[in-house]
């Protein structure tokens, strides 16, 4: 069994990959300063001898090299960031500074302290609009957010001191992560969590535009697992793949599911498209499998009726 230290560990995704990681045997050390994340969704977490928070800020230099060298985790799984693409709109110096400024310090701990394997936290965000649909890992990466470009150049960070110094990174590229605990009190969170939440008050949703734009929706369990192959799984040599399920859901066909489950919240009202939205977005999810050997699970509709019923996440199924 390993150790694995992740950052970003009390937010949507780290925590679900704490989880996961702890129900498959792993030691896990959680890192976290809760700009965003919350320690109630680490509650189970905590109840393990295996897991440790620390709150720290992964951008304050030496703190994050100074936990490594006393932990010296067989892998670091790094979720940590600034989130919201609006927000890096609203404060790129913010961005640069979560973003990369903090993926150059994850990469200078794993230089100094040895760790074997770097996994990364990026996103779909980095091909920009307009790649060829399925978007394939090779398509152009055009970022047109400062969100995107410090994805980009992040992943081209650690996958250079990676092979420079000897360890093995592992970027995930995911497209729209949903599920349980995603905070739907953000404006900037994702359109299922927000859906959810207004069913689940007996409220309608508006869709801007038509409803007929798709995006690929992953669920949080399948990432939790991708996450848990790229630190643990043997022989893995550096690489980026697309975390994706390759199947695409209009927004149409998902206030459907929410409609057909809720009968007496009102029929969606409709809305002109929003500036900027793009339009399609469906990931290429071959790479993934021959590479990690992940595959998502869960379709929509299983995820859908899992969030909506409120029901635990099963792990390790
Ligand atoms: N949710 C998605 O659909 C999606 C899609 C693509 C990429 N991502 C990436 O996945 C990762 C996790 O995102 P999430 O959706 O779980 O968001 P989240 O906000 O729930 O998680 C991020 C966590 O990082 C923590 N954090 C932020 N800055 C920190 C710092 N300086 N030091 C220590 N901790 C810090 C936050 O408190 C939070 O717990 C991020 O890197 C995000 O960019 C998410």
């Amino acid at each position: 069994m390993a150790k694995i230290l992740v950052t970003g560990a009390a937010g949507f995704i780290g925590s679900h990959t704490t989880d996961f990681l702890l129900a498959e045997g792993q030691t896990v050390v959680g890192v976290d300063n809760l700009r965003t994340g919350r320690r109630e969704n680490l509650d189970s977490a905590l109840q393990s001898p295996r897991f440790a928070l620390h709150l720290l800020d992964v951008a304050a230099p030496g703190a994050l090299a100074a936990l490594v060298a006393a932990e010296r985790p067989d892998a670091i799984v790094h979720l940590a960031a600034l989130v919201s693409v609006q927000e890096s709109m609203a404060n790129p110096a913010l961005n640069f500074s979560l973003n990369l400024h903090a993926t150059q310090l994850v990469a200078e701990a794993a230089r100094v302290t040895g760790v074997g394997r770097v996994v990364f936290a990026s996103s779909a965000a980095i091909y920009g609009d307009g790649a060829e649909q399925p978007i394939r890992e090779s398509a152009e990466k055009r970022p047109v957010s400062p969100y995107g470009a410090a994805k980009l150049a992040s992943e081209d960070l650690l996958l250079g001191h990676g092979a420079c110094y000897g360890f093995t990174v592992r970027c995930q590229r995911y497209f729209n992560v949903y599920g349980p605990r995603q905070d739907p009190a953000s404006p900037y969170s994702g359109v299922i969590s927000i859906f959810a939440r207004r069913y689940g008050e007996g409220k309608g949703v508006t869709i801007y535009g038509d409803g007929r734009q798709t995006r690929d929706f992953v669920a949080v369990r399948d990432v939790a697992r991708a996450n848990a192959l790229a630190a643990t799984r043997p022989g893995l040599v550096a690489g980026s793949v697309n975390i994706c399920t390759g199947r695409a859901t209009s927004l149409g066909e998902l206030a459907g599911i929410f409609s057909a489950r809720h009968p007496d919240v009102p029929a969606p009202a409709h809305a002109p498209a929003r500036p900027g939205d793009i339009r399609h977005s469906l990931g290429d999810p071959a790479a993934a499998a021959a590479e990690l050997g992940f595959t998502a699970r869960t379709t929509v509709a299983e995820g859908l009726a899992e969030l909506i019923a409120g029901s635990p996440v099963s792990l390790l199924s």
